[in-house]
């Protein structure tokens, strides 16, 4: 088999053999095929998608490229929450906790930024000493220990889709259905949880723009969850303006300890309840009300937080962030964006957004580019906010002092005009 003979089928739209989709995959990760040749194939798969099957057959090649993690020495139901990945999006810094506090165990592997899109363990990186990449062994005794871990991916679980993450975030081959739907599975099956709870992005800042996508997206994993004996549901949201008002890493940790003590965006807050009673639901701690009043009483009482801390803490990192978030990572340069002219704000592009968030440091162009932790956008005005012209409506931080091309970007992303309808956070539930 030559790998120039499947990149030439998949650019002429046929349809890969199971056995096409192991040579590839198991021929990258020993280093056999170098990238250009997966790249050209990733783009082949871009541009002529994946049947069905394709797709299962890349999932499961994924699953098996490295070891099944054997978790059978932590106690109790293991259960996950995952992202197609959006802008602002740190619902699992505060989902975890929260069923990690109720009992529920949580052994996350996590990725980095994904395009325009940031990953948790980049976020979990500004709090100093955190520790993302302990062995095996240590991070099922953390699990059993303080309810929760959040790792990267290991070399050794579906090493093929920490390759091919990493490979498509900088060939533009990020939002193809096959793709994302194998990427996640793949790893999550690997990872052997007992629930699986997917957090779908509909809109301008997902990957999947259409509703419809999205759907078909969410179908397809939950039923290749459920096929493979795992418990999974997905909810599709709204991904059309970013999550809360921070973008950018230890911006976004802090704004997710404010949701943890109570004190977060509405809109996180909402879209983090729900995931967790999901999990909850799945998990079978009681009906949908039940659960929800389970997590409730989680953040108003303090125990998510102190779940949260207990794991900074187990990660070898600096607690006292937790409890004083003066101590994050600081940039050194601010620029205030300010509006244009008077108005509603009709629409924040989440992905413009995204792009702007990478252009001050806080994302990468290149494959292992070190991003600068304390780089983002804070935004000081939501859809539906009246603004005057002059007002601020977001802060840049950097430590480059560059910010033309950002606030270009970050201008362009804000429509102002007359008020808008609000949209639904949470569109449905896919089972
Ligand atoms: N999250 C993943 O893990 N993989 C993707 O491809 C997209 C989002």
């Amino acid at each position: 088999m030559r790998m120039y003979d499947i990149i030439k089928r998949k650019r002429d739209g046929a349809e890969l053999t199971n056995e096409e989709i192991n040579f590839f995959v198991r021929g990258y990760v020993k280093d056999e095929i170098p990238s250009y040749q997966i790249s050209a194939l990733l783009m082949a798969i871009y541009f002529k998608g994946m049947t069905e099957r394709e797709t299962l057959a890349l999932t499961l090649a994924i699953r098996d490229s490295g070891e099944r993690a054997d978790m059978s020495d932590i106690k109790g139901i293991r259960a996950d929450k995952h992202s197609t990945g959006g802008v602002g999006d740190k619902t699992s810094l505060v989902v975890a906790p929260i069923v990690a506090s109720l009992g529920v165990k949580v052994a996350k592997m996590s990725g980095r930024g994904l395009g325009h899109t940031g990953g948790t363990i980049d976020k979990l990186e500004a709090i100093s000493g955190f520790k993302v990449d302990p062995d095996m062994r240590t991070f099922k005794e953390i699990v059993n220990k303080v309810g929760l871990a959040i790792v990267g991916q290991s070399d050794s679980l579906a090493p093929a889709d920490k390759l091919l993450y990493a490979l498509r975030d900088v060939t533009a081959t990020v939002d193809s259905m096959p793709l994302i739907v194998s990427s996640i599975m793949g790893k999550k099956l690997a990872a052997d949880d007992d629930v699986i709870v997917l957090d779908v992005k509909t809109g301008d800042g997902a990957f999947m723009k259409t509703l419809d996508d999205s759907r078909k997206l969410a179908q397809m994993c939950v039923d290749i969850g459920k096929k493979a004996g795992k418990k999974t549901s997905a909810l599709i949201t709204d991904m059309s303006s970013p999550l809360g008002y921070a973008i950018g890493n230890s911006l976004e940790v802090i704004e997710a300890i404010d949701a943890l003590k109570g004190n977060g965006p509405s809109d996180l807050t909402e879209l983090s309840l729900a995931l967790a009673v999901e999990i909850l639901f799945l998990c079978g701690m009681g009906d949908r009300e039940q659960c929800k009043a389970l997590t409730e009483n989680a953040l108003r009482s303090g125990k998510a937080l102190e779940s949260f801390a207990a794991m900074v803490e187990a990660q070898g990192g600096d607690k006292r962030q937790i409890y004083d978030t003066s101590l994050f990572p600081r940039a050194k340069y601010g620029k205030s964006v300010r509006a244009q002219h008077d108005g509603y704000i009709t629409s924040v592009n989440a992905e413009d957004c995204g792009m702007a968030s990478v252009l001050l440091g806080a994302g990468r162009s290149v494959v292992g580019e070190s991003i600068d932790l304390a780089a983002g956008i804070v935004l000081k005005a939501k859809v539906g906010d009246l603004v005057h012209k002059g007002d601020e409506i977001a802060t840049l931080y950097s430590n480059r002092n560059d910010f033309a091309a950002a606030e270009n970007k970050l201008l362009c992303a804000t429509l102002i005009g007359d008020k808008p309808r609000k949209k639904s956070l949470i569109i449905e539930r896919v089972v």
